[in-house]
């Protein structure tokens, strides 16, 4: 075993060793903890502010009994927590800055190896990116997804139940009394959303990368096997410390491949495009929007909202995220050799899985939709890229030529949206500004725009929406999102005009502007760059945000700085 980092806070019997042991033993921790055992960070996102991680306390008991059990010291720590339900103007603002805040928090501290307590969507992306460049051992422990809403003898999944419900009640067909009387039927239980949105994504995610154990993803928050995982996480993260298993002996080329196909065959969310990219800088693999086309030839498998049926609890049920990484390797889609953070492959933790339901876990012979993953589209609408899911997607839609209905934000979105004078019929393109990491700023998930009320009110569900913004990983819909260069950046978006014809062709992975050159040029020419923030955060982020395609990270926080030890400042 290599010395351990926090034997430099607590191994000499000197005046150092004097004040960071005396301190800690305030806590009632015995002298003979700071023997040279490691020493183990519990990164905590619990918040009050963040439901979906509010049972993250008591999580962490679970790890600490673990770590005691393997001979470590455990130490809890909170950072930053960010809930997606409440921050604004939008959690993905503060990804990058809560990224920092594990990142020094880590390095700053005597801390040998790390448990990210992980749950709301950017809590794990926020948590993975800063331990990642600090580079110890570290193990991601997902708070698990809600239990199944339940609203009236049917199921109702987080998110995309409220996007169902709010259309409902715009088009006539949903009272405001039944709209409420839901509220308290979708999310009733503690954990992270249930449908396949960006939290359960991105805990597919963890455990794909090999940066959770098996059954990260799919156990319900509440189930008493959640804790079993966080016991174990505790023990293992101990014997990860004595064996040096650095996260870059995980994150590999291999692992995220992996995690991208993994992702099209659960039919995950556009936001683990942006959040993997950004993860692969950190930790020093280049990866490229276009590698998200590995997962083209990949069938969604699991028939979970908001692409299809079941919710989280189901999928845990007939076998979780095990059942999909066996059927991945078995049709050669899979590095069966990636290491994951238990010590064994990926393969040999998944290789006897059971699949006790192929209604929600499908198979290849019979997929739930053969057509899945992520598509790049390119194009003069967006020289860098811009992507949909085909699987959230109408079929009829995925082709089609149709006339702008520009938005160039969104508050001029919500003011015009039910405005019986705009000129807008199923068949125009929706187009919204101002939506993406420097324009909002932070990248909202506003890129699923409400469809206008005359046309829902003629029955009409889904339209081609186009914008620089996001998606939440709970909504639905042909919608291009992260149009890079976003208009905000001056990219040919903010160039766009009502009365612009726009072709999308999926399949030919093209999103392209029928407007000249020379008309372009002209319109670049009057076009003016937004004021940036005054000051603050929001200052510091729109002017080193990077585009969507590079993972929306700070320019200044790509790589890693390895966690050498702090000088002494006593
Ligand atoms: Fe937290 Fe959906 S709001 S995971």
């Amino acid at each position: 075993m290599r010395k351990l980092r926090s034997q430099s806070w607590f191994g000499g019997n000197d005046k150092d060793g004097f004040i960071h042991r005396s301190w800690m033993k305030s806590q009632g921790i015995p002298h003979d903890e700071f023997d040279g055992r490691p020493v183990i960070g519990i990164c905590n996102t619990w918040s009050e502010l963040t439901p979906c991680n509010a049972h993250f306390r008591e999580l962490a008991e679970y790890v600490k009994r673990g770590v005691r059990e393997a001979g470590g010291l455990p130490l809890e720590f909170p950072v930053m927590s960010l809930g997606e339900s409440n921050l604004r103007p939008t959690a993905m603002l503060f990804r990058n800055l809560a990224s920092m805040d594990v990142e020094e928090s880590i390095r700053g501290n005597p801390i040998d190896g790390v448990i990210l307590l992980v749950g709301c969507d950017k809590t794990t992306p926020a948590l993975l990116m800063g331990a990642a460049s600090c580079n110890l051992p570290a193990l991601a422990v997902s708070g698990g997804p809600m239990l199944n809403g339940r609203y009236r003898g049917s199921t109702l999944g987080s998110g995309t139940g409220v996007w169902q419900m709010s259309e409902e009640v715009r088009a006539g067909t949903m009272s405001q009394q039944e709209f409420i009387d839901a509220e308290s039927c979708m999310n009733r239980s503690r954990g992270h959303c249930m449908t396949m949105g960006t939290a359960s994504t991105m805990a597919s995610m963890v455990e794909s990368l090999g940066m959770g154990l098996p059954h990260n993803a799919a156990i319900p928050a509440v189930d008493a096997r959640r804790q079993v995982l966080a016991h174990l996480a505790g023990r293992r993260i101990v014997e990860m410390v004595r064996d040096d298993v650095t996260m870059d002996k995980i994150l590999t080329r291999e692992a995220f491949e992996n995690a991208i196909r993994t992702n099209a065959a659960i039919g995950g969310s556009t936001n683990a495009v942006v959040h993997l990219i950004a993860l692969a800088k950190r930790i020093g693999v280049d990866l490229k929007l276009e590698d998200w086309e590995l997962g083209s030839s990949v069938p969604c498998l699991v028939n979970l909202q908001p692409s299809g049926e079941y919710l989280m609890e189901d999928f845990y049920y007939a076998g979780g995220l095990p059942a999909v990484l066996r059927q991945l390797g078995e049709q050669g889609l899979l590095h069966r050799d990636a290491l994951t953070v238990n010590g064994k492959s990926i393969w040999d933790n998944v290789c006897d899985a059971p699949n006790y339901d192929q209604k929600v876990i499908t198979t290849f012979a019979e997929s739930f939709k053969p057509h899945a993953g992520i598509a790049v589209l390119r194009g003069n609408l967006a020289p860098n890229g811009a992507v949909i899911k085909p699987s959230a997607a109408t079929t009829s839609l995925l082709k089609h030529r149709g006339r702008a209905v520009v938005f160039e934000n969104v508050e001029e979105l919500h003011a015009k949206i039910d405005d019986d004078s705009l000129d807008i019929d199923e068949h125009c393109v929706m187009v919204l500004k101002g939506a993406g990491p420097k324009g909002y700023p932070g990248f909202a998930e506003v890129g699923n725009m409400p469809l206008p009320k005359k046309v829902l009110q003629k029955g009409i569900t889904d339209m081609v929406r186009i914008s620089d913004g996001r998606m939440s990983g709970t909504a639905y819909g042909t919608v291009v999102l992260h149009v890079s260069p976003e208009a905000a950046a001056g990219g040919p978006l903010a160039l766009v005009q009502t009365g612009d014809m726009i072709e999308l062709d999926v399949d030919a992975r093209r999103l392209h502007l029928d407007v000249s050159d020379e008309e372009l040029e002209r319109r670049r020419a009057a076009w003016q760059a937004p004021e940036p923030p005054a000051r603050g955060y929001y200052r510091l982020y729109v002017e080193h945000v990077l585009q969507a395609d590079q993972g929306a990270d700070l320019d200044f926080l790509v790589g890693a700085s390895g966690a050498p030890v702090p000088r002494e400042s006593h």
